[in-house]
């Protein structure tokens, strides 16, 4: 059954529902604008990226599978690898990160996996996010949320929560929002 987001995400021409969290998270934070120099990790099919390029900002966007957006570099691979670094820039305004594991229903592992994503995309946050930059990271609520929240306060002047109208109910993803990089 279509929900009504994934039914307006069609009809509007984006390729996932998901681009109505970003909405959500880009009218309270103002997170991207014009220029911005953004990097979207764990893009594909990638609604996000559409989003961040229909602002106007420069988007590089991976993930390790393949996907395309018009107006976009896209980089094919696992964000584990520090090959990547090779096809980045050395400094973003913005980071996203959407970047999800395959959920095998067993709560233990997919909570485990979600943390050590977003704990790479963090990594990955210090080495390539500019000063007073922003960050959103999707995060599973659950054993190991305590940790990556004090982690991103040690990278981030601020740290904000947020549950966007178009996360499903049930779902046990939730967003950091890091403001003003140290
Ligand atoms: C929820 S989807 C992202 C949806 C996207 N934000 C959009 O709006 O279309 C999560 C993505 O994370 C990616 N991902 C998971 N593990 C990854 C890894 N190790 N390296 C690169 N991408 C990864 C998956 O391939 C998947 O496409």
């Amino acid at each position: 059954m279509k929900d009504k987001f994934t039914t307006k995400a069609f009809a509007e021409g984006y390729l996932a529902r998901s681009v109505y969290k970003l909405k959500d998270m880009q009218g309270k934070f103002r997170l991207m604008k014009r220029g911005d120099d953004v990097l979207d990790i764990g893009a594909a099919p990638g609604s996000w990226t559409q989003y961040a390029v229909e602002i106007g900002a420069n988007v590089d966007a991976i993930d390790m599978n393949k996907f395309k957006v018009r107006d976009a570099k896209i980089i094919v691979a696992d964000i584990m690898s520090d090959s990547i670094y090779e096809n980045l820039k050395k400094s973003y305004d913005v980071v996203i990160s959407d970047a999800a594991p395959q959920t095998t229903g067993i709560l233990d592992n997919d909570t485990y996996n979600s943390f050590m994503l977003s704990s790479r995309s963090l990594e990955i946050v210090k080495k390539v996010l500019k000063k007073d930059g922003k960050f959103v990271c999707k995060i599973f609520q659950g054993s190991y949320y305590s940790d990556f929240w004090k982690e991103m306060n040690s990278v981030f002047r601020h740290v904000k929560t947020f549950k966007p109208v178009a996360s499903r109910k049930k779902s046990k993803e939730t967003y950091l929002i890091g403001l003003n990089k140290l």
